[in-house]
This record gives C-alpha cells, sequence and structure tokens, in this order.
C-alpha cells in the first residue's frame, strides 16, 4: 500500500498572469473546489493519506487551505451554510499534510527531490494538480496505477495518446507493449519536435515513483531547458530495471492551460448539473 502522495506546486503558473501573481495556480477553482482539493481527493482514494507539497514563494494560501480557519469556523457555525465545509473538514480529518519548498524553479525533477524528506524511503505517487483527471465509470487514475504498482513494483507513469501538432509540450515514452494497456519502457524523449517523437504516447501529471529515484535525481544534470527533468531520471530507471506507462482509463483536463481550465469548469457544471 502506498502512504504518501507529492504534490509539486512550485511552478510560477505564468500562463494564468496576472491571476497567479498572489493566488497559486492551484488554488483556481473548477467550480467550487480548488485544483489541489480534487487532487488530494484522487490520492486519498488511492489509499494514500499523508499528503506532502512541495511549494514556493508566495503559495501559502495553499497550506492555509489545509488547516482550520478558526474565524469562518466561528462565524458560519450553526447557520445554512455550513454544510459547504463539510467537504473539506472530512478531507482534513482524514489525512496529514506537510510542506516544504523548492527555493529555485529548477524543474520538476527538482520539485521532486525537494520533497525527498517528506515522503522518506518508501514509493510513493505523484500528482501534479493542474492535471484534473476525472473517471466516471470506475476507480482514479492514481488508484488504477496503484493497482499496477502493487502488482509490478516499479515506478508507473500515467500516458495518454495527443495528436502531432502538441507532442511538444510532453514528455514522451516509446517501448514494448506488455500487457492490455501497459509499455514498459526503453526510451524516452521531454518535448520533442514533431518529427523526432518516438510515439504519441504523452506523459501526463500522474506517476508512483520507487525511491530509488532520489538517488538517481541528485545526479542527474540539467536536461532540455536547463531544468532537471523528471523524465531523464525516468529513464535511468528504466535503463537499469524497469518503468511502466500506463495508458489510463478517464479524461484528463490540461488546467494549466486556458483552454484546458474552460473545458474542465464547463465539464463539471455539466456533470454536477446531471446528479
Ligand atoms: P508547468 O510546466 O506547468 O509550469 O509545471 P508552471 O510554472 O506551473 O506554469 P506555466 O508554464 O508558467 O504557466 C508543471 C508542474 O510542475 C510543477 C508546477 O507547479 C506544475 O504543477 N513545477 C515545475 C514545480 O513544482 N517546480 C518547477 O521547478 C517546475
Amino acid at each position: 500500500m502506498l502512504n504518501t502522495c507529492l504534490f509539486p506546486a512550485a511552478g510560477y503558473g505564468t500562463r494564468f498572469l496576472p491571476a497567479t501573481k498572489s493566488l497559486p495556480k492551484e488554488m483556481l477553482p473548477i467550480l467550487t473546489k480548488p485544483l489541489i482539493h480534487y487532487g488530494v481527493d484522487e490520492a486519498l482514494e488511492a489509499g494514500m493519506r499523508n499528503m506532502a507539497f512541495v511549494t514556493g514563494r508566495g503559495k501559502r494560501a495553499l497550506e492555509d487551505y489545509f488547516d482550520i480557519s478558526y474565524e469562518l469556523e466561528h462565524q458560519i457555525a450553526g447557520s445554512k451554510k455550513e454544510y459547504l465545509l463539510t467537504e473539506i473538514r472530512e478531507l482534513m480529518s482524514a489525512c496529514s499534510f506537510s510542506f516544504t519548498r523548492q527555493n529555485e524553479m529548477k524543474g520538476l525533477g527538482h520539485a521532486i527531490y525537494s520533497g525527498k524528506n517528506l515522503v522518506g524511503d518508501e514509493a510513493f505517487g505523484v500528482i501534479l494538480a493542474d492535471d484534473l483527471c476525472i473517471n466516471e465509470d470506475g476507480a482514479g487514475v492514481m488508484s488504477q496505477m496503484s493497482a499496477i504498482y502493487e502488482k509490478y513494483r516499479c515506478s508507473v507513469v500515467a500516458v495518454m495518446e495527443v495528436n502531432d501538432e502538441s507532442i511538444q509540450n510532453y514528455g514522451v515514452v516509446a517501448g514494448k507493449g506488455i500487457d492490455g494497456d501497459l509499455v514498459m519502457i526503453s526510451d524516452m524523449i521531454e518535448k520533442p519536435e514533431p518529427a523526432k517523437a518516438p510515439t504519441n504516447l504523452a506523459i501526463i501529471g500522474r506517476y508512483i515513483l520507487t525511491p530509488d529515484i532520489f538517488e538517481v535525481l541528485s545526479t542527474t544534470a540539467p536536461g532540455k531547458n536547463g531544468e532537471i527533468q523528471i523524465t531523464d531520471a525516468l529513464l535511468k530507471q528504466a535503463q537499469n530495471g524497469m518503468v511502466l506507462a500506463y495508458k489510463f482509463k478517464g479524461k484528463r483536463f490540461d488546467c494549466g492551460s486556458v483552454a484546458g481550465f474552460v473545458e474542465a469548469t464547463n465539464y463539471f457544471y455539466n456533470l454536477e448539473k446531471k446528479c
């Protein structure tokens, strides 16, 4: 059973400026819940209880969100609006929360490495909350990945098929199909030009990583864009052992982009109307 989920959330979110000048991107709401809340829900559904966040300067709203707001609680207690806090209260009592900071924006690999002390020496999940995932037909994406980890005991990344034009925005995997939705990774390229992409299988913001990733990351040199790339570290893990790419079931919205954020808002609004 995996205990910890790490949420790298130190990025500046420049695509949402000026909103993200003083508001963490992860606090942008889809309907009434911030993106980070959906991410924590997904981790909890997968059985994880320790929620570990890598934040940065200007991201205190994330810590406050998972803490008690005494004034608000006092004001709202006994009123007709109290039920609006039920969901976050339940989430808070089901999990523990810890925070650390990434002092410099040196890439996702560096952000994950910054969370080493919060994770310890065990396998863990990673959720990028700006990738919002939903599976209306069954288990959430992290839960699906957790079942794969339990079987194969190696790092697992979630992938989806994307079109040629957008492949350059993703880490891309190639390898041998082993079991329906699984690919044993033999190659990974970060943000390739469309002509150089080995496949159209793009990594999205869901990972399960074995703890040796920290050792690998500590010796991973900056790669594409001068950043320490998690894909470079995962490729080393794949070459030394096994890393699996999993074609997840469900939908994923790129809420790091304005178009994806609007799409997710409409989708969740229509979903709520149906209920
Ligand atoms: P993005 O590439 O979306 O960058 O990072 P960003 O800064 O959040 O957003 P834009 O591109 O400026 O609009 C993907 C994920 O990795 C985290 C981000 O917080 C986001 O969840 N990340 C990225 C870090 O935590 N640290 C980094 O150094 C880089």
